[in-house]
């Protein structure tokens, strides 16, 4: 699909991959976009800085920004109502929080917050946007994570939120074939503060072993400009599924050829990951 004047809804957009698809989308494919996030402040901060490096060149694209907590399903409703009107070419479904922990630690609280932001969003703007979508003949887009494929020990509610992004987003591209193309994204380890930023978002203890994730995240993430080139190929070519890089692609082979080596390996990362302090 082709990406120019198009009108596009980011959530998520003042994150660190929603930051630099915003820009990407806005400035070098000159589409129009709606941006939603919880932090308004970094929405304010990222109109800001679009607008001034468009430097008044073209005046048919807009910006409208959206403060709105997506884990509440009454502001997504408030949300969709303001923009019922509006074409709607695009939905890149981007926000996201992540926690890491063992199942047995826990609290319903949290498991219920990251499926309600990760997977329930996803399927409540969908359900929401679709007549506008399947009126512009649009593109939906989902970011799940490598751990939506390969489920790794010691971050079951994240990994349990991104499994139902990939099954949601595969099986709805089978029942909107030729209306609606829907692509799920499953990057590596992504260079930005998602761990920081989840941990206060969750009120979770600056000492946790989260703090420790942290600097994983950094030290073996791509960068998001890799994700962000990911994410608008994959809505010009009507991609149905992304993977990372090679080792995400092996380990996907292997979960399905050889899964029992599969487990073991799963199991030892899982095993140096509580000798790391990760968990
Ligand atoms: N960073 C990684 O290593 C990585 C890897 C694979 C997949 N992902 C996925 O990529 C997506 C973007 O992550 P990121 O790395 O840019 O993280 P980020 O923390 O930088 O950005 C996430 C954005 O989502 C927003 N958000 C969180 N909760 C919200 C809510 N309730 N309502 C509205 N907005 C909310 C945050 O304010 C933030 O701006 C997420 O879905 C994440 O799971 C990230």
């Amino acid at each position: 699909m082709e990406i120019e004047s198009k009108t596009i809804v980011l959530t998520g957009a003042a994150g660190g991959i929603g930051r630099v698809v915003a820009e990407k989308l806005f400035l070098r494919e000159k589409a129009s976009l709606i941006l939603i996030d919880l932090n308004k402040s970094g929405l304010d901060s990222l109109k800001k800085e679009l607008l001034e490096k468009q430097n008044g060149s073209d005046h048919r694209k807009t910006i409208q920004t959206f403060t709105c907590d997506l884990s509440n399903p009454s502001e997504i409703d408030q949300l969709s109502d303001k923009l019922k009107n509006q074409p709607i070419d695009i939905l890149i479904n981007n926000a996201g929080i992540t926690h890491n922990g063992n199942f047995k630690d826990i609290s319903m609280e949290i498991f219920e917050k990251v499926i309600s932001i990760n997977l329930m969003s996803i399927v409540r703007l969908t359900h929401k946007f679709l007549p506008q979508l399947i009126k512009q003949k649009g593109a939906i887009i989902n970011i799940s994570s490598g751990c939506g494929l390969l489920a790794p020990g010691g971050v079951n509610a994240y990994t349990t939120s991104k499994y139902g992004v990939v099954g949601f987003s595969e099986s709805l591209r089978v029942e909107l074939k030729g209306a609606v193309g829907v692509t799920v994204i499953c990057p590596d380890f992504v260079n930005t503060d998602i761990t920081k930023n989840s941990m206060a978002l969750m009120n979770i203890d600056a000492n946790s072993p989260m703090r420790n994730v942290d600097a994983l995240v950094k030290k073996e993430g791509v960068s998001p400009e890799k994700v962000a080139n990911m994410i608008i190929q994959s809505i010009k070519k009507n991609d149905g599924i992304v993977l990372g890089g090679i080792k995400m692609r092996i380990a996907c082979l292997m979960k399905f050829i050889l899964p029992t080596l599969s487990e073991k390996i799963k199991v030892n990362i899982y095993k140096q990951f509580i000798e790391n302090n990760y968990v």
